[in-house]
């Protein structure tokens, strides 16, 4: 079974349930996709292992750009967030079974930024998606490649990342 979505006036890629669809999989994949929320919401940059490959390269676009493996993620964006408390909301999201070990998704997500202290109540929200790339290693389902896209301008006071 085969589909395609209209999205943005282009066509994405053919989207394949593949022959032999394997539900587990894709339950799996759908866990470890949601572990990224939980791990950068909660602060625990640490749990990325359970999300990450070691040597993932991810293009989290401007002004983070490419990190190139686990260490660079995890140091990066514990800075960027370490003035603000955050949800990052998945959403509509499409999974793809590229073969016995590898897949691919794309999710949509809201990334809602609060500020703290002086800048409490203040918020600053972004809307983009996540395109993945995945390999299932003896650990489970990680994710080897992301590229963050926006979707939309940032709306809010972004003078919360300067808030402490
Ligand atoms: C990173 O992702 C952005 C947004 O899709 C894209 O414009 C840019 O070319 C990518 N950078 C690299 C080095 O692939
Ligand atoms: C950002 O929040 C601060 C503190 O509440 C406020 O003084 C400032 O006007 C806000 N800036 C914008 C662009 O909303």
């Amino acid at each position: 079974m085969k589909w395609q979505i209209v999205f943005f006036g282009s066509f994405l890629p053919v989207f394949s349930l593949g022959d032999n669809p394997d539900t587990a999989d894709y339950i799996a994949i759908r866990q470890t996709l949601s572990a990224y929320p939980f791990a950068i919401d909660s602060k625990n940059f640490d749990a990325l292992t359970n999300f990450f490959t070691e040597d993932v390269i991810a293009n989290y676009s401007t002004p983070i750009n490419v990190l190139n493996g686990l260490n660079a993620v995890k140091t990066a964006l514990s800075a960027s967030l370490a003035s603000v408390h955050t949800q990052h909301a998945l959403t509509t999201q499409l999974i793809n079974i590229d073969g016995p070990q590898t897949a691919s998704s794309k999710t949509y997500f809201t990334a809602s930024h609060f500020g703290l202290g002086v800048y409490e109540g203040e918020i600053l929200t972004a809307w983009g998606r996540y395109e993945d790339g995945l390999i299932k290693t003896s650990e489970g389902w990680r994710v080897k490649t992301r590229t963050l896209v926006y979707m939309a301008p940032l709306i809010g006071n972004a003078s919360i990342f300067g808030s402490q």
